[in-house]
């Protein structure tokens, strides 16, 4: 199934945040979104997901979800958002206690597998890493094999040495299942490492600058410096501005 958002616009009261904004996420493939802090990607990802109707604009599902998709539109949050009661199995079956007529035990112990998380089943979320913890956020998410993955900031949270880590579990997961995922992030080289298409969004109200296409395949993004010196020169400034804006009180 593909994406297609087209003409998004969205305000907060007075406070237009989204502007016109249309792109396409292409089955298999992963799209992340860049821009200065506050310009709207966290809105965007909510109004892709539906937990919010835009203003005006709407998202077109191209094809319809397969039949086996328990929820199309997934989203993995920067918090990881476990239950710290429950094990890393818990809190992936918890997603599941919903739907009637599935394999849940078969389905945890396949996603814990495909994260190589089986042997961490029954660890409790304080005894994980916070590298593990979103790798077992992100089982819970592909446990309803959902269509598109929406992403915000899913690394943000992990130190560098950790977020590295992540990538090329990120990577590896992609090359075995060619999952599609819109990836919200602020950090360059995470849009550079593992985008296939990289959307760079404008100062508040958000706009579509840019849509840079990365052909490299992701097992050979090594340097790709310049790749990344066009992306932050694409949003030095804004960057800057957005930084000195004084906080409405
Ligand atoms: N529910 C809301 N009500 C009112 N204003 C909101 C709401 N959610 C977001 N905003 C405002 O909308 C703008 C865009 O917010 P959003 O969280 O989408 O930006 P972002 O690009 O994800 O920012 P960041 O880089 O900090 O994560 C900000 O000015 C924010 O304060
Ligand atoms: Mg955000």
């Amino acid at each position: 199934m593909d994406l297609r958002v087209e003409g998004l616009s969205h305000r907060y009261g007075d406070t237009v945040v989204l502007d016109d904004v249309t792109l396409d996420i292409p089955a298999g493939r992963i799209v992340c979104i860049v821009g200065p802090s506050g310009c709207g990607k966290s809105t965007l990802l909510r109004l892709i997901g539906g937990l919010e109707r835009p203003e005006a604009g709407a998202v077109h599902q191209i094809g319809a979800p397969r039949a086996t998709s328990l929820n199309p539109l997934t989203f993995v949050f920067q918090d990881f958002a476990l239950l710290p009661w429950r094990s890393a199995a818990g809190n992936v079956s918890l997603v599941l206690e919903d739907h009637g007529g599935i394999d849940r035990d078969g389905i945890v112990a396949d996603v814990l597998e495909r994260t190589r998380l089986s042997e961490f089943r029954d660890a409790l979320p304080r005894q994980l890493s916070g590298g593990m913890k979103q790798r077992v956020a992100i089982a819970r998410a592909l446990a309803v094999s959902p269509e598109v993955m929406l992403m915000d900031e899913p690394l943000s949270a992990l130190d560098a040495q950790t977020r590295e880590l992540l990538m090329d579990d990120l990577i590896d997961l992609w090359h075995r299942e060619r999952f599609t995922a819109v990836y919200v992030t602020h950090n360059l080289a995470e849009a550079v490492r593992l985008g296939h298409r990289v959307v760079v969004l404008s100062r508040r109200p958000g706009r579509i600058r840019e849509v840079v296409e990365i052909d490299t395949p992701l097992a050979e993004r090594g340097a790709m410096e310049d790749v990344q010196r066009h992306l932050w020169d694409l949003m030095r400034d804004e960057a800057r501005a957005a930084d000195a804006e004084l906080i409405d009180a």
